[in-house]
């Protein structure tokens, strides 16, 4: 099994490999400039997860003040359920304390249970619903909100 050791921060150059891993992980993928632009833009956050220097999953949050948002998180397929989430959550949350952040929030699927799990383990707790936020091939389904005090 590969090991998932290594967490730091993104730059350019692993900008054709995020692409790679956003269009394997969302069906409503982000752009190539917007995430070009979370990578150049101040009061971002942009972490990788790698194994032997390959990026396998990424973390992006941005940040005002004492409140950070996580904007997106993603490991591919193959690596998920060994820890490579808690891992870049835990990481984020070191780099977010020491900018003076106590205050993570986020929204998410209602569906997108293994997201859910992985917050509320975290200790993310939900703050309310935006009814019928995202679009879904047949219809719509809400956004849960969720927050975390005392990064
Ligand atoms: C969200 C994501 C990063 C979590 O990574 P992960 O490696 O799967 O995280 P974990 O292994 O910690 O799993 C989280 C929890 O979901 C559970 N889980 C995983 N897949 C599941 C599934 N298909 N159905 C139900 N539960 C599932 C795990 O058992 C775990 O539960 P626990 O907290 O009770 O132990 C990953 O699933 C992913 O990349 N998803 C696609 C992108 C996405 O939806 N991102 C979030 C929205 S921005």
């Amino acid at each position: 099994m590969t090991d998932l050791q290594s967490v730091d921060n993104l730059t350019e150059a692993d900008l054709d490999r995020l692409i790679d891993i956003e269009n394997e992980c969302f069906t409503s993928p982000w752009s190539r400039s917007q995430l070009a632009s979370c990578l150049n833009k101040q009061r971002y956050l942009c972490l990788g997860i790698r194994s032997n220097q390959t990026l396998l999953g990424f973390a992006i949050f941005s940040w005002l003040l004492d409140e950070a948002e996580l904007l997106q998180i993603a490991l591919l397929k193959e690596f998920r359920g060994r820890g490579g989430a808690d891992q870049l959550l835990l990481e984020a949350s070191a780099q977010l304390q020491t900018l003076g952040i106590n205050r993570l929030l986020l929204e998410v699927r209602e569906s997108n249970v293994a997201a859910i799990s992985l917050y509320r383990r975290y200790g993310f707790t939900e703050d309310g619903r935006r009814k019928g936020y995202y679009p879904l091939s047949n219809g719509r389904e809400d956004a849960i909100l969720m927050s975390y005090s005392k990064v």
